[in-house]
């Protein structure tokens, strides 16, 4: 991978005429030690955030070597590029040929499971192999995150017991559950509350299991969204932990996606043409920005300016701009709104920061596009979580407001939102 100190250095050096996304190796490194530091645990990284060859090494180098795996294509990158790494078939239905291979090709033997059926599938497909560990998917309340994982996995409490109790008579190795709180969960104590239900659910079917997965949701910074410190969730998980029943050598997983890669990673883009305040960009809604246009996430933005060979980094006076990417969908398009200097000009560069999650994992050829290449950088990410930078991203006054509107009306009442304005 070709590397430069900043963006900036990539645009004096060959003003690149497709998207460039820009990996920061040292943001992944920071934020797997802190986990690795902090978390009480083992920590599965969710290769679909971000399943970049650099991604896994990274965290592989530093004592990540666990991942949750979605699909085959998942498990044989995780075997490329972090060989002898643990591995749990995390998804919840798979095909019996994905399990078979898993499990006798690639030696997994977690797997999870929401349905009786889906538990069949793993025993048939394994030919009843007696080392399992099968991870029972919970429901669980997704109240705290700005993006739910709920509806599409997990039992139902009123369905748990008879589940979890097929589960730990079908196996002689071991048994757990999981839940996923949602992604970007702005709320510490739904962890803790999403433990308590586990709890119950294990109470109530009266098995003991081996152990708690406590899934992904760890948040990142973005404009609209600044989350409580990562140490408050770290804190609800412990307390959670500490209430739940389970025997002493109950061990504790998380599978956190989003939280190690987003801040690692940011989209360089070409300004095509400006209409009024509508920018077109030569990177869109099919390449790495599925969320700015789906869920319409306000990602930070920096603008550059490549004047005649002197490259310049552009400020100025703000204003609200949004995006259309390259091709010919109407559905290509980000609302922002995205605040840069208001003379942005054809020709300019916008640097679209904290991406590094569900970004370039989205990628796609639609149109002929999605080609883009990836450089290393060294500088800061944006915004970090792990105090790479500066927590808030900052921005003009006009937005502050918004960024208030924004925030009151997300997050949800109760003490997580007290302590945070506190600070
Ligand atoms: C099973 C599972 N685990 C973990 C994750 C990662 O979640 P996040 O990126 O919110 O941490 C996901 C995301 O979809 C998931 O489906």
């Amino acid at each position: 991978m070709h590397t430069y100190h900043t963006p900036l250095d990539l645009v004096r050096d060959r003003s690149p005429e497709r998207p460039v996304a820009l990996a920061r190796p040292d943001a992944v490194a920071t934020a797997a030690r802190w986990f690795q530091d902090r978390f009480k645990g083992d920590v599965f990284y969710a290769v679909k955030a971000n399943p970049s060859p650099w991604v896994i090494e990274t965290l592989a180098a530093n004592g990540v070597m666990s991942f949750d795996v979605a699909s085959i294509p998942e498990i044989e990158l995780v075997v490329r590029h972090a060989p002898g790494a643990r591995m749990a078939f995390m998804h919840p239905v798979k095909s019996r040929s994905a399990i078979r291979s898993a499990y006798f090709d690639h030696g997994v033997t977690a797997f999870a499971l929401d349905t009786h059926e889906e538990l069949a599938k793993i025993l048939d497909s394994t030919d009843g192999a007696a080392d399992l560990t099968l991870i029972v998917r919970l429901a669980v309340s997704a109240e705290g995150a700005a993006y739910s994982l709920s509806g599409k996995f997990g039992v139902e409490s009123h369905e748990a017991s008879s589940l979890l109790l097929a589960a730990r008579q079908a196996t002689q190795g071991r048994m757990g559950v999981s839940f996923h709180v949602g992604s970007q969960c702005m709320r510490p104590t739904a962890f803790q509350a999403a433990m308590a239900q586990a709890s119950r659910a294990i109470v109530r079917a009266g098995v003991m299991v081996d152990i708690v997965d406590v899934g992904g949701g760890f948040p990142s910074v973005y404009p609209g969204m600044m989350p409580p410190e990562m140490a408050d969730y770290i804190d609800s998980i412990d307390r959670g932990f500490a209430e739940m029943m389970v025997h002493e050598d109950t061990e504790l997983w998380c599978e956190p996606g989003r939280a190690l890669v987003a801040e690692a990673s940011s989209i360089l883009t070409k300004v095509e043409l400006k209409k009024g305040d509508a920018l077109y960009l030569n990177d869109g809604s099919y390449g790495s920005l599925f969320d700015a246009a789906h869920t319409k996430w306000p990602f930070p933005v920096k603008l550059f300016r490549n004047d005649g060979g002197v490259a310049t980094e552009v400020d100025g006076n703000l204003k609200p701009f949004r995006f259309y990417g390259p091709t010919c969908d109407s559905l290509d398009h980000m609302p922002g709104p995205f605040w840069l200097p208001e003379d942005v000009r054809e020709g300019d560069y916008v640097e679209i920061g904290m991406l590094g999650a569900y970004g370039v994992a989205m990628n796609t050829r639609f149109n002929g596009f999605g080609d883009a290449e990836t450089v290393e950088v060294s500088d800061a990410p944006m915004a970090s979580m792990f105090g790479l930078a500066g927590r808030a991203i900052r921005l003009p006054r006009e937005q502050q407001e918004e960024e208030r509107k924004v925030v009151r009306f997300s997050r949800p009442k109760g003490r997580a939102g007290k302590s945070r304005r506190k600070r």
